[in-house]
């Protein structure tokens, strides 16, 4: 469980609010649990999050900190799955990315980000079970924090807890996490690795 030993803060509320839909329409059009889910699909698939990741990853610059980085778990996973150096390097990469200008915005993009660990925390025992990988063999990115998921969860929330309080800047980081969402549901849709829409 992610929850934090203190009751979670408004922002908190509001990013879980802000986006239910958002990882509700993601989850839904993901591929992992697709009955012909296989390790060349799996591959496209990581190539995409890399296609993302990379650059958002970039502009995070300094709102980030660096122990969080996860483009290199994820270059190392293509990597295991046979991609070369210059593979990867040719990868497209997104250009519509959402907007980083203050630190409102960066913990709005950030929370998805490190939400996104937790579920991976199912998907990396769902791709070892489907597809017999492991974090070194191709899931050190659903697997990023290893052991510490929990913990890197609790000290992001302590960040979020300590976030301006203006509404304003709430606001800005609620918008900022739905944007990430819709922006990488986009560029996964462009990529051709999600299932189609359902309805
Ligand atoms: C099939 C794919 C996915 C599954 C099965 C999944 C599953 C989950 C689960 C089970 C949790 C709750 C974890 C817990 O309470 O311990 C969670 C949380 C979360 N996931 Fe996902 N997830 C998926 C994909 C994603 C993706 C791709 C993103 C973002 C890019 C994402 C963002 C989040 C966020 C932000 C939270 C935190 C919610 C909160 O506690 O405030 N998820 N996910």
């Amino acid at each position: 469980m992610p929850a934090s030993s203190s009751s979670p803060s408004p922002l908190l509320l509001a990013l879980r609010e802000g986006t239910r839909d958002c990882h509700k329409s993601l989850e839904a059009r993901l591929p992992f649990f697709q009955a012909h889910f296989d390790a060349a699909a799996y591959s496209r698939l990581l190539q995409a999050y890399y296609g993302f990741h990379a650059p958002l990853e970039a502009r995070l610059g300094d709102y980030q900190e660096p122990v969080r980085a996860k483009t290199p778990a994820l270059t190392l996973d293509l990597q295991a799955l046979h991609l070369s150096a210059a593979d990867i390097d040719a990868l497209p990469l997104c250009q519509a990315l959402p907007a980083i200008k203050d630190e409102a915005s960066a913990l709005g993009v950030m929370y998805v980000m490190e939400g996104s660990t937790l579920g991976g925390q199912v998907l990396k025992k769902a791709m070892s079970e489907r597809l017999g990988l492991d974090p070194v063999s191709g899931t050190g990115f659903l697997d990023v924090y290893g052991a510490r998921t929990g913990n890197y969860w609790r000290s992001f929330l302590d960040r979020l807890g300590q976030a301006s309080t203006a509404p304003a800047a709430q606001a800005a980081t609620v918008q900022a996490a739905i944007e990430t969402f819709q922006c990488f549901e986009r560029w996964l849709g462009q990529r051709n690795v999600l299932n189609q829409k359902p309805g």
